[in-house]
This record gives structure tokens, sequence and C-alpha cells, in this order.
């Protein structure tokens, strides 16, 4: 099930941003097909561990540039961040059928509104600075 199809929408205009940004929604279509097929808990976990793991390294990546630029926005930015990571961390725990619908929907809307309005905010900001 493809809960993300990837679009130019999504692109902020840095090459390593949008690489990573295309796993994450890889790895969420992953987990609505995993759903589809009526998989145990055990993959379903395996592969919300896999999210949350790679989520952080991303995290860790746009905030390293955050500091070196000095980034104005990095406060909220890092919040929200913050938010997802503290989010897919209850998902997992918390593993059940009807949580899952739930997590799929909370994970699906945060990483479309994420990408497209929050991170989108810093491409100017990063292609200024000689990111792209
Ligand atoms: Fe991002
Ligand atoms: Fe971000």
């Amino acid at each position: 099930m493809t809960v993300i199809e990837w679009n130019d929408s999504f692109s902020v205009n840095v090459a390593e941003f949008d690489m990573q940004h295309k796993k994450l929604v890889e790895i969420l279509n992953e987990l609505g097909d995993a759903m589809k097929h009526g998989k145990g808990i055990d993959e379903l976990g395996r592969i919300m561990n896999n999210l949350a793991l790679y989520a952080a390294k991303h995290f860790e990546t746009e905030e390293m540039y955050f500091n070196r630029f000095k980034y104005p926005e990095a406060v909220n930015h890092r919040k929200e961040h913050a938010t997802f990571l503290t989010k897919a961390a209850e998902f997992q725990y918390g593993l059940n059928n009807s949580v899952t619908l739930n997590a799929m929907h909370f994970l699906k809307h945060w990483l479309i509104t994420h990408i497209q309005e929050t991170d989108r905010k810093y491409s100017s900001f990063f292609n200024e600075n000689g990111l792209s």
C-alpha cells in the first residue's frame, strides 16, 4: 500500500535531505504494506523501529546543519522532530492493530506536513549557504 507517493512537492532542494526523506517515505510505505497484508506485531514492530531509527538519524543530519549555519528557525523545528520521536516510541510500546491505524494516520500526516511545510522553509536558507 502506497501511503505516500513521492512527487516534487516534497523536494527541499537539498539532495542529501531529499534522499533521506525518500527513504522515510519508503519505510512508511513498507509499514503500510505490512498492515495491508495482516502481518503480525513482530513485523510491524520491526518496521516501526526502523522508521524511528532512520528518522532519528535524519533529524540529526538536519540539526547538524542548523547548528553549522545558525538556522534561525531551529528551535521550533527541533521541537517537531522531538514530537515525532516521542510519538514513534509510544506507538512501538503500545503496538496493537487499533494503535497501528492511529499511528499510521499520525506518521503519514506528520511526514507530509513536516516535509512540505517545516522542512521546505529552510530550502532557500540552506541554498544561500551553499547547500543544495
Ligand atoms: Fe526532514
Ligand atoms: Fe525536519
